[in-house]
């Protein structure tokens, strides 16, 4: 495992925030796992564990070990009447594998394609995009306990997926290293394509995983500001969810306010209308701002830092607050202690 010292975080969060990491290494294999553990042992410093970087904000420079998961490959492990169930290496690009298993034939995962990141980040928020949730497909993974070295298995039960949650953010991050995930992919699919935008791009075509694919594709393409070009984490908030008379009462005064029904009491509403409506899209202050395209992606137009961008995370959640009083909470890690 080859440690490297100061290094520049710019190509290793979508951000594109120039932070620097004190320590930097990659973990390609078991050797390097092993290395990182007698490294934590002999240090009192910190690890953060690293994917693709695009749910990440670095406030401030990261005083400790910044650990980039690059373990690879897949396989199929088993296949019964009603899945087939494959194993995938944490640091492999999660569209990237999306589209495989596509083009092998295996159907499940196409409404996530084109989610930025790493296959092993993926439960830590339990992505979902355009009605289904990584949960929906997910088997069970395996990850090291970087106090111990403990090799874990977790099934579905114990990652408690939820909306953006999972049980890996409440245990602590950086404690548990996902090192492999394995999907159960069914045999006879149920497409989900009754969301704004796919139904019309599929309309007259019988539904397939690659046209699903190719359509969400072209949705995001056209909804989300691209990080290779501008800087950003996706959604910066989480869509808040509220109780039915909380949301009724706003409903009475903005009649077009969003809300869709999470369970008999709750209801799923748009943090993207919140911040429109406040007047937010399009904002910019130096080189931090909102999208153009989307009001709950923040961007860096250029050169900005955690801080300024982070200053405006706070002014929208203070607008918001006032007008609705709604607390936005922030979707992507914030790293700005050690
Ligand atoms: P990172 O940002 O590197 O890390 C995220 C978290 O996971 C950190 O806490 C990190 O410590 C931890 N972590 C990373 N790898 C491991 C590992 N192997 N073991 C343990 N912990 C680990 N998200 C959605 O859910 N739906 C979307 O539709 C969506 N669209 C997006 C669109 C854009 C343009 C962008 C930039 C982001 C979007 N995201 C979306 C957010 C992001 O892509 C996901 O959260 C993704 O899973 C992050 O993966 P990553 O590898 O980049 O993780
Ligand atoms: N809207 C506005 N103004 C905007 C953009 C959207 O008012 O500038 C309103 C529109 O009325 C629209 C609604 O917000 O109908 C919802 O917008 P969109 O369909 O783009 O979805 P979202 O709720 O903003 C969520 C996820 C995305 C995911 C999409 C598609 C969260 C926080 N975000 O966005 O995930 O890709 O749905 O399913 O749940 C991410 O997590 O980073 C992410 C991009």
């Amino acid at each position: 495992m080859e440690i490297n010292k100061n290094r520049s975080l710019k190509d290793l969060n979508t951000f594109g925030v120039n932070a620097t990491t004190k320590f930097y290494t990659e973990i390609h294999n078991l050797e390097d796992i092993h290395e990182l553990l007698e490294w934590k042992e002999k240090t009192d410093l910190p690890t953060l564990l690293l994917g693709g970087g695009s749910n990440l904000l670095f406030v401030n420079d990261y005083q400790g070990l910044a650990a980039k998961i690059c373990l690879s490959g897949k396989e199929i492990v088993e296949a019964d009447a009603d899945a087939t169930y494959i194993s995938v290496a944490a640091g492999e690009n999660w569209h990237n594998f999306v589209r495989w298993t596509i083009s092998q034939g295996y159907a499940g995962l196409e409404n996530l394609s084109l989610i930025p990141g790493t296959v092993g980040a993926a439960p830590i928020q339990n992505i979902g995009a355009y009605g289904v949730e990584l949960a929906d497909h997910f088997y069970s993974l395996q990850a090291i306990n970087l106090e111990n070295g403990d090799v874990l298995e977790f099934n579905k039960e114990q990652c408690q997926f939820g909306y953006r949650e999972s049980f890996f953010k409440a245990y602590g991050l950086d404690k548990l290293l996902i090192s492999s995930v394995t999907f159960s992919l069914p045999k006879k699919p149920q497409w989900k394509i009754n969301y704004a935008g796919v139904q019309e791009k599929l309309k007259g075509l019988e539904p397939n995983a690659k046209l699903i694919s190719d359509a969400i594709i072209e949705l995001r393409q056209s909804k989300l500001p691209d990080p290779k070009v501008i800087g950003n984490a996706g959604s910066f908030f989480k869509n808040p969810v509220l109780n039915i008379d909380q949301w009724e009462a706003i409903k009475a005064n903005y009649p077009d306010f969003m809300g869709y029904p999470q369970s008999k009491t709750e209801i799923k509403t748009s943090a993207a209308w919140l911040i429109d409506s406040c007047g937010w899209k399009g904002y910019r202050k130096g080189d931090a701002g909102v999208s153009e395209k989307h009001a709950l992606v923040l961007v860096n137009y250029g050169n900005t830092t955690g801080k300024q961008l982070w200053s405006v995370a706070e002014e929208i959640i203070d607008s918001v607050s006032q007008k609705y009083g709604i607390i936005l909470e922030p979707e992507p890690r914030r790293l700005s202690e050690n």
